[in-house]
């Protein structure tokens, strides 16, 4: 099979199509034939090795999982013999985690962490849910515990997160303000934010107004300045952040060590995020999608050779929510 394969850490140009074997299902896993994967930020981190701690686990010399990509859609081709529910040919949706693997034409993955694929979204919609939807399901509802009549704050709006928290904090009750650059403004407001503030022109964190739970998805303010915009016992949830363009994401890892260090000494509740697939989540997702209430907005669409021409875009040059390859 046809898949994008990296051997080190580097730029998009360490990242070649290659033919490789097809996987094997394991006793209780599924074999899916990949129909769409999508981009998240977290490629680009696994593609760089950075921040370079992170190699601990992704793999010192040289990145562990050969297979780039996280999130898919496609159909089941095959099934382990200990699996219970899935079958061949059923549409599904899923996350394969720190093992990787999606930008390929085949992936196999362990049937609990892969969900019916929600009956009204295409393939392409799909896969540009679980990783970024996990996120924003765990940040909001998980989390920031949001309740209906929460004031709700989303720094980061117009990203692969950010436009799913928009539409999962309205779903949840919330009143949404929802932070970005002018062009997005539009497509913010038409996702069902309240209030939108313009970056480029307003700093969110000199107003007036405070805000039940705040949702960090860029990493460029500092604590103080997050605190400010927080009622006196709002939940500030961090989610990392960090946009390459040549420099690196040590500044909102800082921010993370500096929000853990602070978090028992004040009113406020800081949550340092992090995200794993699950089955849970992906099938609470599901019900959001086919209810109405979440639809992936996809920027742009990329062949799987496109995978490199597809990071180099979705790390330098401001993508707007999801980018999507199908296979
Ligand atoms: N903790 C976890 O487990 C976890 C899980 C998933 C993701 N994450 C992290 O969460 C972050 C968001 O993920 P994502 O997939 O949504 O990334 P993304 O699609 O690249 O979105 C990044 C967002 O940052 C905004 N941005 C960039 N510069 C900004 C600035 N100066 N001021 C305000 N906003 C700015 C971008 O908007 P403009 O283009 O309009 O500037 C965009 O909305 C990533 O850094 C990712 O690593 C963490």
């Amino acid at each position: 099979m046809k898949a994008i394969v990296q051997d080190r850490y580097g730029s998009p140009e360490t990242l070649t199509l290659a033919e490789v074997d097809k996987p094997v299902p394991a006793a209780d896993e599924v074999l899916v034939r990949v129909e769409a994967a999508a981009l998240n930020a977290y490629d680009w981190h696994a593609m760089r090795g950075d921040p370079r701690m992170a190699r601990l686990a992704m793999g010192r010399s040289g990145p562990k999982a050969r297979i780039r990509g996280r999130d898919f859609a496609g159909r089941v081709e095959a099934v382990g013999p200990h699996v219970r529910e899935m079958r061949p040919g059923d549409a599904v949706f899923g996350d394969l985690g720190d093992a990787n693997g999606a930008f390929a034409e085949y992936v196999c993955v362990p049937e609990a962490l892969v969900a019916p694929k929600p009956a009204n979204l295409t393939p392409q919609q799909a896969a540009a849910l679980p990783l970024a939807g996990i996120t924003a399901l765990m940040g909001l509802r998980d989390a920031g515990q949001v309740e209906p009549g929460h004031r709700v704050l989303i720094n980061g709006a117009s990203g692969g997160v950010g436009t799913l928290a928009v539409q999962l904090a309205k779903a949840l009750g919330a009143t949404v303000t929802a932070v970005c650059r002018t062009r997005n403004v539009d497509l913010i407001r038409s996702l069902g934010a309240d209030r939108v503030v313009d970056y480029t022109r307003d700093d969110f964190t000199r107003d007036a107004r405070r805000h039940d739970v705040l949702f960090d998805l860029v990493g460029n303010r500092s604590l103080t300045a997050l605190r400010r915009a927080l009622t006196p016992t709002g939940t500030l949830v961090l989610s990392g952040g960090g946009v390459y363009r040549g420099g690196s994401v040590i500044g909102p890892v800082w921010l993370l060590m500096r929000g853990r260090m602070l978090a028992p000494f004040i009113r406020h509740r800081i949550v340092i995020l992090a995200t794993a697939p699950s089955r849970q989540h992906l099938d609470a997702l599901r019900a959001y999608a086919e209810a109405g209430r979440l639809t992936p907005v996809i920027d742009r669409t990329y062949p799987l050779h496109g995978v490199p021409q597809a990071i180099r875009y979705l790390e330098g040059e401001h993508a707007r929510a999801k980018v999507v390859i199908t296979t």
